[in-house]
């Protein structure tokens, strides 16, 4: 992974002098950054930040006011890219007359998975859904909610994971198989959060953006060996946000 401004050849995703403004607010300002295959970072800042607003905008789901962005090499507009793209949004809310097993299997077939039933299975089991899987979205609890929306999201194998709060109302265990699932991934990873220790527990390398600018971007490491002492990395962070 790299930062600065130059396109290149081998990015997954590519974000170069990105502006974009909801009407007259401006919200983020030249952010650009580059993941190659494989690459996993968390972008982490405070509320209203920027963080979901570029997560939408590497899906294809707004463009930019001005900059290019570029997913495997093209658009992220494009259909072809859909299918390889997994995006978890920020309040991901299934179909809520669907069931749980219905939810995932429409996922699968809009994404052109070849063995729907094999692939529900797999994530049913994966994000332990089994005992909810007749049951209506509607009727589940906050955090199975979520276990369904990331099982939609992982039901095709993406090769890109765009996460937004992943952990997000998950109890310790499931935050813990997501925790692992996105670090052993091939996949390249994409993921946001406002909580440092979030970002920390799924990916070593961070990226601080704070009033629609990136501020940071490198690993935990290196932002304790940069710390002074005495400073806890919250408290360093904190100054950076
Ligand atoms: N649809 C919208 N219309 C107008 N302004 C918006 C819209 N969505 C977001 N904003 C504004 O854009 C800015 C960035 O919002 P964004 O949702 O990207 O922040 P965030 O970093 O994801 O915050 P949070 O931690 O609260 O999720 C905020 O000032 C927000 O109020
Ligand atoms: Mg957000």
């Amino acid at each position: 992974m790299e930062s600065g401004r130059s396109i290149s050849v081998n990015a997954v995703v590519e974000f170069n002098d990105v502006s974009f403004s909801y009407g007259d607010a401006d919200v983020l300002q030249g952010v650009s950054f580059s993941l190659a295959k494989g690459d996993k970072i968390s972008i982490i800042g405070s509320n209203g930040a920027g963080k979901s607003t570029t997560l939408k905008i590497s899906t294809g789901l707004l463009r930019p006011k001005s900059g290019i962005v570029n997913v495997l090499g093209t658009s992220p507009e494009k259909r072809e890219i859909k299918r390889k793209l997994g995006y978890l949004p920020e309040d991901a809310s299934p179909y809520r007359l669907l069931s749980v097993q219905e939810n995932i299997q429409y996922s699968a077939l809009l994404r052109g998975v070849e063995d729907i039933v094999e692939s529900t299975e797999r994530v049913i089991d994966l994000f332990d859904l089994s005992h909810l899987r007749l049951s209506k979205a509607y009727t589940l609890s906050r955090g199975n909610a979520q276990r369904l929306a990331l099982a939609m999201v992982f039901v095709h194998n993406p090769e890109v994971l765009i996460l937004d709060e992943p952990l997000n109302y998950l109890d310790m265990n499931m935050q813990e198989s997501v925790v692992k699932l996105v670090r052993k991934t091939e996949a390249t990873v994409l993921v946001s959060t406002h909580v440092v220790s979030t970002a920390s527990r799924l990916t070593d390398r961070i990226m601080i953006l704070s009033s629609g600018m990136i501020k940071w971007i490198g690993t935990m490491d290196e932002i304790k060996t940069d710390t002074d002492s005495g400073e806890t990395i919250e408290a360093r962070l904190g100054r950076m946000m």
